[in-house]
């Protein structure tokens, strides 16, 4: 039931962090995936994972310029043989700042990735999907997909937009057969919070919050995942999971 071997998908965001624990997973569960990443590191995944390079394509690609996108897309389907079964968007960006002081550039920056290029690489894949009636559509939201966070407010937007485009591609394409879902990660240990890691007050705090008594890791995330991205979860669209460690339940 939860089985995905054999599947096709493409994971954005795959260098580092949430994204690169998912591509390891899902390479382990026996998927062939393409990697779109902007960062330079992509290009060694596939040696750092210990794969020959035969299922795991590295695209170096910015999702942030519309025309990159597309070619990247294009490159990442061609890779699996033109058709694919998942896609995980989660490349994302943040920046922790005053409202006072932050600039339209980051603003836009981060509407850019976190929003905007989820919702066209969506559109490209469902099309493909739609042609063979299945996919699995996957967005990494944020417990401020819900809460409104604090010095994050292009963020807490873009998670809050990405709840929204969740469930509102998930009405239009749960007919062809695709489910759209989203998943809310709480404070996980990725670099994106290294900076909260830092900041020992800040920390305490957020330590204060966390019911589990821990922040989450990378491989937290996997077994959600997997469950999306399977058949266990064919009437399970236009939903948030939060793996959050019991945050947004306090
Ligand atoms: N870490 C957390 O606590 C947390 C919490 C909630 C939600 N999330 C979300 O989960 C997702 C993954 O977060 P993470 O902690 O792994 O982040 P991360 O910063 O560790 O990794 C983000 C990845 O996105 C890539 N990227 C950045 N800009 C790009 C661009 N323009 N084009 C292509 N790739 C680009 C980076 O190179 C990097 O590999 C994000 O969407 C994030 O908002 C993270």
């Amino acid at each position: 039931m939860f089985d995905v071997k054999g599947k096709k998908a493409i994971i954005t965001g795959g260098a580092q962090g949430l994204g690169f624990s998912l591509v390891k997973a899902f390479h382990n569960e026996g998927v062939e995936i393409a990697v779109i990443d902007i960062s330079h590191e992509i290009l060694n995944i596939a040696e750092k994972i210990g794969n020959d390079g035969s299922t795991i394509h590295a695209v170096k690609g910015d999702l942030l310029h519309i025309e990159s996108l597309r070619e990247s897309f294009k490159k990442a389907l061609e890779h699996l043989g033109g058709t694919v079964d998942i896609l995980i968007n989660s490349a994302g960006l943040i920046e922790r700042k005053p409202a006072f002081e932050f600039s339209l550039e980051s603003w836009n920056r981060i509407l850019g990735l976190n929003v905007t290029s989820v919702f066209e690489l969506s559109r490209l894949a469902a099309i493909e999907m739609k042609k063979q009636g299945s996919g699995k559509i996957m967005n990494m939201g944020s417990i401020l997909s819900v809460l409104g966070g604090f010095h994050a407010a292009a963020y807490s937007t873009s998670k809050g937009a990405i709840l929204q485009m969740t469930k509102s591609l998930s009405n239009e394409w749960a007919c062809y057969g695709i489910q759209v879902n989203a998943i809310a990660p709480g404070y996980m240990l990725t670099t994106m919070n290294n900076d909260l890691v830092n900041d020992v007050e800040r920390r305490v705090q957020v330590d204060a919050r966390i019911p589990a008594k821990r922040w989450g890791t990378p491989e937290d995330v996997v077994g959600p995942a997997l469950f999306l991205a399977s058949s266990a979860s064919d009437y399970v669209t236009g939903t948030l999971i939060p793996v959050d460690g019991g945050v947004l339940g306090r």
